[in-house]
């Protein structure tokens, strides 16, 4: 039986995860940057990969610890090796690497995006397939057709922003501090999610997403409202009630063009038995209840993971890993973050 230990550092978590073929995850362990980087409002690339060189070894320790394992008893290693940050990537894949040549065990280079994919399942281990997985985080906001463990489609994505990025940016120009989805989550909450302002939905034909271009929408509406001056990039109406407006209606409109895009992969793919919210943005307690709703009408099974493992975290990469396992399926020394 594989004992898989698992590290994710792709942004800005340092994470690691053991997981057994035969129990599942058996811990899962991470350093979020948070802290770190709020004060300059976003991801320092050069932050994030000293961070990752001072936190991989004692978070690795503690995963280990909390699994009651020996790095010995490790099986196969496993590491995220793409998409990110290249220094952050390259700090978790050259550590992981060190420790398989060392210990003369293999190594899997897993897809930071496949992790996402399939975090439901760590929760759900009987979601069907096939399904549409809907991954929205600070990096990608994407639709796939899911059709089996590691075999998915890309039926669409974004042509500039995230969803979590949009967040983050409109909480910048709000001065909400960082990252903005869980601030505006509560600012939108304590108003009721109303739609004050309604923001256009972006009507692409394709399932496509644009949320730089609702980015820009916010900004030109604040400006409108002489609320935000563009010549001193300043906000001028720093009152609560702005706050709560234009984050109760950024979420509405979020939602609205999510459940929009499902539709129309629903249209495409009528055989799918399952929609999965997956990401950063899936903690997100009111765009899930929306997306819950549309599933229910339309008689579709509904999974969306715990928080913990909707951003990013190294339980997913282990689980990702214990199919590639069993699929035998693995990678070499020569793995690179390309
Ligand atoms: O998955 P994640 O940890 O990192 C990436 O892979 O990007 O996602 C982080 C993103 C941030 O943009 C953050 O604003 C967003 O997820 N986020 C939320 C919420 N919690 C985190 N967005 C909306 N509502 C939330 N409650
Ligand atoms: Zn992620």
């Amino acid at each position: 039986m594989s004992l898989i230990l698992a590290i994710e550092t792709s942004c800005d978590e340092t994470a690691a995860a053991i997981y057994s073929a035969e129990h599942g995850l058996l811990s899962h362990f991470l350093y979020s940057q948070i802290e770190l980087q709020k004060d300059f409002g976003g991801v320092i690339p050069e932050v994030a990969s000293r961070s990752h060189m001072e936190k991989i070894a004692p978070i690795i320790s503690t995963a280990l610890e909390k699994a009651n394992k020996k790095l010995s008893d490790i099986d196969v290693f496993a590491v995220t090796h793409k998409p990110g940050l290249a220094g952050s990537l390259l700090v978790g894949l050259c550590f992981t690497k060190a420790l398989a040549y060392a210990l003369a065990k293999p190594i899997i280079g897993i897809n930071h995006l496949e992790g996402h994919i399939f975090s439901a399942f760590l929760e759900h281990p009987s979601i069907p397939f096939p399904h549409i997985c809907l991954t929205a985080s600070g990096g990608h906001t994407s639709l796939y057709l899911v059709k089996n463990f590691g075999d998915y489609v890309l039926l669409g994505t974004t042509r500039d922003d995230a969803a979590g990025e949009a967040f983050d940016k409109i909480g910048k120009l709000l001065e909400l501090g960082y990252p903005g989805g869980p601030i505006i989550e509560k600012y939108a909450q304590s108003v009721d999610f109303e739609d004050f302002f309604s923001y256009p939905r972006s009507h692409m034909n394709s399932i496509d997403v644009s949320f730089s271009g609702l980015k820009t929408a916010v900004l030109y509406d604040l400006v409108k409202r002489d609320a935000y001056s563009l010549a001193d990039k300043k906000l001028l109406d720093t009152s609560d009630l702005l706050k709560k407006q234009v984050s109760s209606s950024l979420l509405v409109c979020v939602a609205d063009v999510f459940k929009q895009k499902l539709e129309k992969a629903y249209k495409l793919h009528p055989e799918i038995q399952a929609i999965t919210f997956v990401g950063g943005v899936a903690c997100n307690k009111y765009i899930k209840k929306q997306l819950q709703e549309f599933c229910q009408k339309r008689k579709l099974a509904y999974f969306s993971p715990s928080p913990e493992f909707c951003t990013d975290n190294a339980a997913m990469i282990a689980f990702v890993a214990g199919y590639k396992v069993q699929q035998n399926s693995y990678s070499d020394l020569t793995l690179d973050i390309f």
